[in-house]
């Protein structure tokens, strides 16, 4: 039977209205008329179903090796924590990334591809909150607005969805009384005023640690050493040790490093002219354009290396070379 059918069926009064009305067939249809509701509803309409919220680990792991490029740690360490995270059914607290690293390395972009292979509507979705202290938090003299604004943004969310995700850019630049209203949320409580939060994921962005990273990878190439052999935990102490130390980091004096909150501190490497290059081919193949090496190079000869004498990595890692593939784009 159609859908269609089926509810008229369903929602037919005849059964409530008969005088012999078996008070089980009338709950019975009631509950699957309510179920027919919901599915037509969620046919058209974002829900927190798996329709709306595939989880989809095998997309994920493709985009990760076909579409990062030169970051072999954070694809590896977010994969396997996400993977890991999906397949727990009872997760012991929320599961949150601390991504770490210079302008253009890609931190955003495995935001949006995490967020496009876990829900439908990728970043658009209504389970997913992006924020941004510019943009949302712009006026100190609202802080306590905006500190009651994002409790209720992250309650309601997980009260209607526990698999919401929330990404906070820039946390460098975040007030320490917002990343105080986070941290209850962050925590092994069960439950916070009745809500569990641990099914939801959250990931930070920030520039701190930035230069440690580069500095590393700077002396592994002087030692002779290959950037893939550069692991984890060769940069996870460094980098936690940078963020609580400095005054701006946006973790300082806050609690979420004392109390372990932060499951994984990611590091995202410096991008070399060869990722700059596959970041140019990928955006001509996007915009259809030529993806042949003279126009690839062309473009990746156009960025600005650091330090000036090696020309070892691109100061704005991949961050420009979309306005570059505009000026250099040939048409096919
Ligand atoms: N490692 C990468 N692999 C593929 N593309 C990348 C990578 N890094 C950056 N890009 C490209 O450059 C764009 C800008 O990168 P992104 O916004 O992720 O940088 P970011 O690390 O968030 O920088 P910032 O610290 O300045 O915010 C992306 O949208 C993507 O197209
Ligand atoms: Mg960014």
């Amino acid at each position: 039977m159609k859908i269609s059918g089926l509810l008229l069926f369903l929602l037919c009064p005849f059964p409530l209205l008969s005088e012999a009305v078996d008070p089980f067939r009338t709950f019975t249809l009631a509950g699957l008329a309510a179920a027919a509701q919901y599915h037509l509803y969620c046919r058209f309409r974002e829900c927190c179903s798996e329709d709306w919220i595939p989880l989809d680990v095998k997309g994920l792991q493709e985009d990760l090796d076909n579409r990062l490029f030169g970051q072999h740690i954070a694809s590896e360490v977010i994969l396997k924590a996400i993977r890991g995270f999906l397949r727990n059914p009872e997760p012991a607290k929320p599961l949150v990334f601390s991504l770490h690293g210079s302008s253009g390395t890609g931190k955003n972009f495995i935001s949006r591809i995490i967020a496009e292979n876990l829900y439908k509507k990728g970043l658009n979705s209504n389970h997913v909150h992006q924020f941004l202290p510019k943009l949302n938090f712009p006026d100190l003299a609202h802080i306590d607005k905006y500190k009651q604004e994002l409790q209720a943004i992250i309650q309601e969310s997980v009260k209607a969805c526990p698999r919401s995700l929330f990404i906070f850019d820039e946390m460098d630049k975040m007030h320490p009384e917002i990343i105080n209203v986070i941290k209850p949320f962050l925590d092994y409580n069960d439950l916070v005023e009745n809500v569990s939060y641990r099914k939801a994921m959250f990931i930070f962005l920030s520039n701190a640690g930035g230069e440690q990273i580069t500095e590393f990878l700077l002396n592994v190439w002087k030692n002779g050493k290959k950037r893939e052999e550069v692991q984890m935990i060769d940069l996870e102490s460094t980098l936690t040790a940078e963020v609580y130390n400095k005054e701006n980091s946006g973790f300082w004096r806050s609690n979420l490093i004392d109390n372990n909150l932060i499951d994984y501190f990611v590091p995202f490497l410096p991008l070399e002219y060869k990722h700059i290059k596959l970041c140019a081919k990928a955006t001509l193949k996007a915009r259809g354009f030529r993806t042949d090496e003279d126009t690839a190079s062309q473009i990746a000869d156009e960025m600005i290396y650091f330090p000036k004498k090696e020309r070892l990595f691109s100061v704005k890692g991949c961050k420009t070379v979309s306005a570059k593939v505009d000026y250099f784009g040939e048409p096919k």
